[in-house]
């Protein structure tokens, strides 16, 4: 059997870029005052000192979109920190439910760590273009694209960006073959700090930080610390370095619209903006912060928590004010994993399922497949295709 088939069909495209069917709800400010009204004056200043911005503040930037601070999680377990963190776990289940986003700050990646990665990256697309051109696979070698990207799309339109993806060596569990998918990546040799921060660190220290919020998102959910990581086999974890040039033009798309078909996406930008959510049918751009993440939870999380938390539309606009860099970390089960909602948000809410089961590796295929240029594909699969 070749590479090609044992990855479920998948052929050179960007399979990872996936999604599900839109489900915001408003932001409720009352909801979110109600804790600092009742909680005194005390406590709401000790918030606003240990966090470094203040709560009315979090209330208003990017239109809503919450920061969490989660310095709680690395400070010592007195019952005050106990207290914040749970706090903290509080904020990010609202999060996802209101808005499948948020920003995270002190979330323990190395904020050089970012800049370095964002940098170096940016050293790397300035290459010639087929210098770059090298460093993807040809079709078969790898069991998914790796490397170099500058032709994903829908329909007869190209995005207007390039990317560089690689699979991560997950330290607890083997890909069913024995070996890790990271494997198959390829690395250029220029410039030359490229690998000693990318592979060697990037890769390891997003994926640890990925986790952790997951750990978070999973306690949100009333779950284990672990579950949800456990909870998928035959990890595909990944990250994905972009680069967005500058356009003038409205026609131009860097990303298309999608829903992450993942699990959950991490993702640091440079300080030119331009990616976006939808609500309540506007756009709204999430806004570059120092030492900041972006963190959405995708379409497995939706469909394990039986539509309690989304996964929210989005995309990224090239600026025509400069060059846009970000990296993702994506959290991926593997092919095999069957995926459907948990019993905790079915069965034991006695709610009926709102998804079928399905075998990861098929919804990856049918997303994959589409994102292709030429095909009659204007919009992206999303997981409504296993609604029930
Ligand atoms: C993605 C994504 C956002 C960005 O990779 O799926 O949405 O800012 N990236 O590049
Ligand atoms: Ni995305």
């Amino acid at each position: 059997m070749g590479q090609r088939e044992r990855a479920d069909g998948m052929s050179h495209q960007t399979w990872r870029f996936l999604g599900r069917p839109l489900g915001v709800f408003p932001p409720s400010i009352a909801l979110f005052l109600s804790p600092l009204i009742f909680s005194g004056i005390a406590a709401v200043m000790h918030d606003f000192q240990e966090g470094g911005l203040s709560k009315l503040e979090e209330m208003v930037c990017d239109a809503g979109i919450p920061l969490i601070d989660l310095a709680p999680f690395f400070q010592a377990e007195a019952p005050e920190v106990l207290e914040l963190r749970r706090q903290r776990i509080g904020e990010i289940g609202n999060a996802c439910e209101e808005w499948g986003f948020f920003q995270v700050q002190n979330h323990g990646l190395d904020s050089k760590l970012i800049t370095d990665s964002l940098k170096v990256s940016s050293e790397f697309f300035d290459l010639p273009l087929e210098e770059k051109r090298k460093l993807s696979l040809p079709a078969g070698v790898s069991p998914v694209p790796i490397g170099f990207c500058c032709d994903s799309g829908l329909d007869d339109k190209v995005e207007n960006k390039e990317h560089m993806f690689f699979f991560a060596e997950d330290g607890k569990k083997a890909t069913k073959n024995g070996g890790s998918y990271a494997q198959y990546n390829v690395w250029p040799d220029t410039p030359a700090s490229y690998k000693p921060i990318i592979k060697d660190r990037l890769l390891k220290e997003t994926q640890t930080t990925a986790i952790f919020l997951l750990s978070l998102i999973s306690q949100s959910l009333g779950l284990s610390k672990d579950f949800l990581y456990e909870h998928y086999e035959d990890k595909l974890n990944a990250l994905i370095m972009l680069h967005y040039p500058p356009s003038h033009s409205t026609d131009e798309i860097g990303l298309s619209k999608h829903q992450d078909g993942n699990i959950l996406s991490v993702v640091a930008q440079s300080e030119v903006e331009g990616l976006q959510i939808l609500k309540d049918d506007k756009w709204i751009t999430i806004q570059p912060r120092p030492n900041c993440l972006v963190v959405n939870v995708g379409d497995i999380v939706q469909v394990w928590s039986n539509d309690r938390y989304k996964s929210v539309l989005h995309r990224v606009i090239n600026n025509k004010a400069g060059t846009r860099y970000s990296f993702s970390f994506s959290c991926v089960p593997g092919v095999t994993t069957q995926v459907c909602p948990l019993p905790q948000f079915t069965a034991g809410v006695n709610e009926p399922p709102k998804y079928r089961e399905f075998r990861y590796g098929e919804y990856m295929m049918f997303r994959f497949e589409n994102k292709k240029v030429g095909g009659p594909n204007s919009e992206e699969i999303t997981i409504k295709y296993y609604a029930i």
